[in-house]
């Protein structure tokens, strides 16, 4: 013990105590900033500007003294301004995007509410670790399924019909005169609702095997108004294994699910000869030490890894836990050409951070 105490160098010690303090007021803020976003403080101080603690209590119904001491983290943290000369509060319009507009894509209150979720479970960790075993999507509870719709609606509702489809080969013909459409882990089915919509003639399914994505899909199909999705839950209901569908989605799941080569294969059967798999998963590099020197998202990519997905992906004995980076586009091709697909197209689309969009076909 003595000898690792001579080595340490003091500078560095106080550097790594900073990194790790910077962390655990991540944590801290990930929590503060939840509560903020779901009491309507970010929205609120966006409609009424620059603002004192009295002010935005008033304007959210609120304990002044709860919002000051939170406006004052907040400030701490840089996600609020403050100006000290008229002691008000504001955001800056970056900030306005990220903390107080749903419908923007830079909007993180659904990251936000999916992690906070996390930290309700994290008392099963270790559990998982000894056992090996980790927790389905239904396990993490709702939050976490809301939290996941809430991330990925903005994204698909900006990209999905209007610059991602139309770069795939002929899909768009095909939905527009009517095809048989399967959006395989639909979660919420946003995704389905968005695709649904833009092309009335066609047919969509959306299959999952949470019941609270199941839950949450079936609310959202009923607002949406629309009467060309049906939903279905794949342990009753799996994929019709019979070339009869024109186009697959999987939006971020087949690295979550337990047994990826059998969710592969069952597309692979389902398409018809000349139909196409549109696959997003998460950008990754085949190996760790490629990921840590190359990807910008790493970090991210791990600690959701270890709460959820790599979790959900060991939810069963003998799953495959591929974990969050483990369906890289290297392990894809592996895959997709050992269930008999010939042809896979990275598609030239980078306004996702996350997702790498392959179209996959036999
Ligand atoms: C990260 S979520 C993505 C949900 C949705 N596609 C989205 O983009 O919001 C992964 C989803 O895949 C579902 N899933 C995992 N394995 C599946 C399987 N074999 N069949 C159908 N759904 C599956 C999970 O229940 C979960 O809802």
């Amino acid at each position: 013990m003595s000898d690792v105490s001579q080595r340490v160098d003091p500078a560095q010690l106080q550097k790594f105590s900073k990194n790790v303090s910077g962390s655990v007021v991540g944590g801290l803020n990930c929590a503060l900033s939840f509560v903020g976003e779901q009491l309507g403080l970010y929205t609120a101080l966006a409609q009424i500007g620059p603002a004192n603690s009295e002010s935005l209590a008033q304007k959210t119904n609120l304990s002044e003294r709860w919002v000051r001491e939170w406006l004052y983290q907040q400030a701490c943290i840089g996600q609020i301004e403050y100006t000290e000369e008229t002691d008000s509060f504001y955001l800056s319009p970056e900030a306005r995007l990220v903390l107080a507009e749903p419908d923007h894509p830079a909007y993180l209150g659904g990251m936000l509410q999916s992690v906070v979720a996390m930290f309700e479970t994290v008392d099963t960790l270790p559990g998982a670790f000894r056992s090996g075993i980790g927790q389905s999507f239904d396990d993490k509870g709702e939050n976490c399924a809301c939290g996941i719709e809430r991330m990925s609606k903005k994204f698909q509702s900006s990209y999905l019909v209007p610059r991602l489809l139309p770069a795939l080969d002929q899909v768009i013909e095909k939905l527009e005169h009517g095809a048989r459409v399967a959006d395989v882990g639909c979660g919420a089915a946003t995704s389905t609702i968005a695709m649904a919509k833009a092309f009335p003639n066609s047919e969509f399914t959306g299959y999952d095997i949470s019941l609270n994505a199941l839950g949450r899909a079936r609310t959202n199909i009923q607002n949406a108004g629309i009467n060309n999705v049906r939903l279905a839950n794949a342990i009753d209901n799996p994929l019709p294994e019979d070339s009869s569908i024109d186009f697959i989605t999987t939006f971020d799941v087949v690295h979550d699910s337990t047994h990826p080569a059998l969710l592969i294969d069952a597309i692979r059967q389902s398409l018809k000869t000349d139909g196409t798999w549109l696959c997003a998963d998460i950008k990754g590099r085949p190996s760790f030490a490629e990921n840590l020197r190359e990807n910008p998202t790493a970090t991210l990519a791990y600690s959701f890894s270890v709460m959820v997905c790599m979790s959900a992906g060991l939810s069963v004995p003998g799953g495959a836990g591929l974990g969050t980076l483990g369906f890289h586009e290297q392990k894809a091709r592996e895959m997709t050409g050992a269930a008999g697909f010939s042809r896979f197209r990275t598609i030239d689309y980078e306004g996702d951070i996350f997702n790498a969009f392959y179209e996959i076909r036999p």
